[in-house]
């Protein structure tokens, strides 16, 4: 944990903070059930259990008033038509919201709410992105080459729930088109709630 107060620096080209307590590897088989096309998903996994994205966290005591933030990566790459992405969740404590600015790369962040209202909104550099509360968020990499960076602060007391998003899915995907280009679809597997 460092010194209080403290700073940290995201020296470019990888971004990559120059002081972290937290490094989380998400490879493809912690994403079974999410991917659409499950025929296309097996097929990946059983030539290689791919690094689909990576997660740097700076860690505070989770407690009321103190922030939680870090860096995500999201590789390139595709299951079937759809792009890499990371698992999603909503906050444990879910009236929490959550900061992501994008700092590299090209993708969305896919969001609804436990009503089944749903929200995406894209994202590059620059890009500043307010997750309410309460809104499942999950962020996805669109480039072909580059990997989607985002730095990321929450309250550190919010908490994960991963298993929602695992029973229904997110209601909007983001596939590759026939042309080549980007489409946001709704999810046929969708367990609206
Ligand atoms: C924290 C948060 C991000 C994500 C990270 C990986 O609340 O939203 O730090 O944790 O982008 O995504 P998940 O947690 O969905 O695997
Ligand atoms: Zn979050």
């Amino acid at each position: 944990m460092p010194d209080l107060p403290f700073q940290f620096t995201l020296p470019f080209p990888g971004l990559i903070p120059s002081k972290y307590d937290g490094y989380i590897q998400r490879k493809l088989s912690s994403l079974r059930g999410q991917f659409l096309d499950t025929a296309a998903y097996e097929q990946m996994l059983a030539v290689e259990d791919t690094l689909v994205y990576e997660v740097y966290e700076i860690h505070r005591p989770e407690v009321v008033g103190e922030i939680l933030s870090g860096i995500s990566i999201v590789h390139p790459g595709r299951v079937g038509q759809e792009f890499f992405m990371t698992k999603g969740h909503f906050h444990t404590v879910l009236e929490t919201a959550e900061i992501y600015m994008c700092l590299k790369g090209e993708g969305f962040m896919v969001m609804e709410t436990p009503e089944g209202e749903t929200c995406v909104e894209s994202l590059g550099p620059g890009v500043v992105l307010y997750v309410p509360p309460s809104w499942a968020h999950r962020s996805v990499c669109t480039s072909r080459q580059q990997d989607l960076v985002t730095f990321f602060a929450y309250p550190a007391d919010a908490g994960h729930d991963y298993g929602t998003i695992e029973r229904q899915g997110f209601g909007k995907l983001v596939c590759e088109a026939a042309n080549g280009s980007v489409e946001i679809v709704d999810n046929p597997r969708w367990n609206k709630p």
